[in-house]
């Protein structure tokens, strides 16, 4: 087992990774002190998948709140489902929540832990390597609103996170694949030997190696939580984990159901990189070695239907102005050298999208 310690939000945190890391829960609830009782937010399918392994040897019976499998349950009305499963089992102040799920169960359970009694105490147990390597570090949590995503929420730093690769294991393909598109995300900002070691281990890293997956996963969390740690006094320089996602997310509203998000981060990353190549930032050779690998990784490079260019763009804008940000795009110049833009053109977004539009 490998364990990642990270100081995030005033907080040290131990990331535990590994096949059978969940019976570190039982020592969590142990040395944290004070617990008198648990509550474990999960996912549905997951909680029929998992749940019973969770619950061996932990030493102590909590209270099992499900929640619906998939991205509706990131919604006020669920939150207060749990609230009323915490009043129920009158979880307390000093008491503990576990979330067991995707970044799904993360955000929401995590949403539930920082506002029950004006927070407490909670360990997150990501399922999806989604989860394991982004959504369960950083401290964000929250719900969606009609208006857009994510625009509940508060931050909310956890316990510990327990990633235990055999639950990794029942993740579909697809969505192993997927959260790949993070970890390349990761590389490239800040990690070019990082990306060469996925160039290399291409293969393993797809067959889901135990020993490859434990290694990608710890240094992923190194990555994201050096970043996160740094924008403390770095003002700002989280945004450069939105890599790939200014454009990602204009995909993903557009294309909906077709594509899972790290499928849209992956075309966001193809995308911005050309918009930094007709710029003359990024060089055609480092362009070249990022399609290279998000295809060896089995994502997908193409979109699957055409995409209007002018309804990309438009989508980009709309989403900021939702939230009130100015348009940044993080492109690279090279490896490991991030750089943020404010100025690029509806026109420059429109040419760079045909390098994933079907053939
Ligand atoms: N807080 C953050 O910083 C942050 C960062 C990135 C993403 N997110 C959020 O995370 C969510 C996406 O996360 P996700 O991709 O993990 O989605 P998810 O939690 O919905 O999980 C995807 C699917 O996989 C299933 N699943 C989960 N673990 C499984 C397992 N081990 N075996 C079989 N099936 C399993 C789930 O039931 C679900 O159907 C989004 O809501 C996104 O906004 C948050
Ligand atoms: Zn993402």
């Amino acid at each position: 087992m490998r364990i990642v310690n990270v100081h995030l939000l005033d907080r040290a945190c131990s990331i535990f990774i590994g096949g059978g890391a969940r019976c570190q829960l039982a020592n969590l609830i142990r040395d944290l002190g004070g617990i008198m009782r648990v509550a474990v937010v999960a996912d549905q399918h997951v909680a029929d998948l998992h749940l019973e392994r969770v619950l061996q040897g932990l030493g102590i019976s909590p209270v099992i709140l499900v929640f619906p499998s998939g991205e509706q349950s990131k919604s006020l009305r669920q939150v207060e489902r749990l609230y009323d499963g915490l009043a129920e089992a009158r979880i307390g102040r000093r008491d503990l929540i576990v979330t067991l799920g995707g970044g799904v169960a993360g955000d929401i359970g995590g949403f539930v832990a920082a506002t029950w009694m004006r927070g407490i105490r909670f360990v997150q147990m990501p399922t999806t390597l989604e989860a394991a390597i982004d959504a369960s570090i950083g401290g964000k949590t929250g719900i969606n609103h009609a208006a857009g995503k994510n625009l509940i929420g508060a931050f909310h730093q956890p316990v510990a996170v327990v990633v235990d690769t055999d639950f990794l294991g029942t993740l579909a393909a697809r969505d192993y694949v997927a959260g790949l598109a993070e970890s390349v995300k990761h590389a490239v900002i800040r990690d070019p030997a990082f990306f060469e070691w996925h160039e290399q281990r291409a293969a393993e890293v797809v067959a889901r190696a135990s020993a490859v997956v434990e290694e990608l996963i710890a240094r992923n969390c190194e990555i994201k939580a050096e970043v996160v740690a740094r924008d403390e006094r770095e003002a700002n320089l989280r945004m450069i984990l939105n890599y790939g996602h200014t454009i990602g997310h204009a995909i993903e509203h557009l294309v909906g159901y077709e594509l899972r998000h790290g499928e849209c981060v992956g075309l966001g990353m193809l995308v911005e990189n050309e918009l930094a190549r007709a710029r003359g930032l990024l060089a055609d050779q480092v362009a070249e070695r990022v399609a290279g690998l998000i295809e060896r990784l089995g994502l997908p490079a193409r979109l699957p239907r055409a995409l209007e260019p002018d309804e990309v763009a438009a989508t980009c804008r709309m989403d900021k102005k939702v939230r009130g940000d100015a348009v940044n795009f993080v492109l690279v110049e090279a490896l490991g050298r991030p750089k943020r833009l404010a100025d690029i053109s509806d026109d420059e977004i429109a040419a760079a999208l045909a390098v994933v539009q079907p053939r």
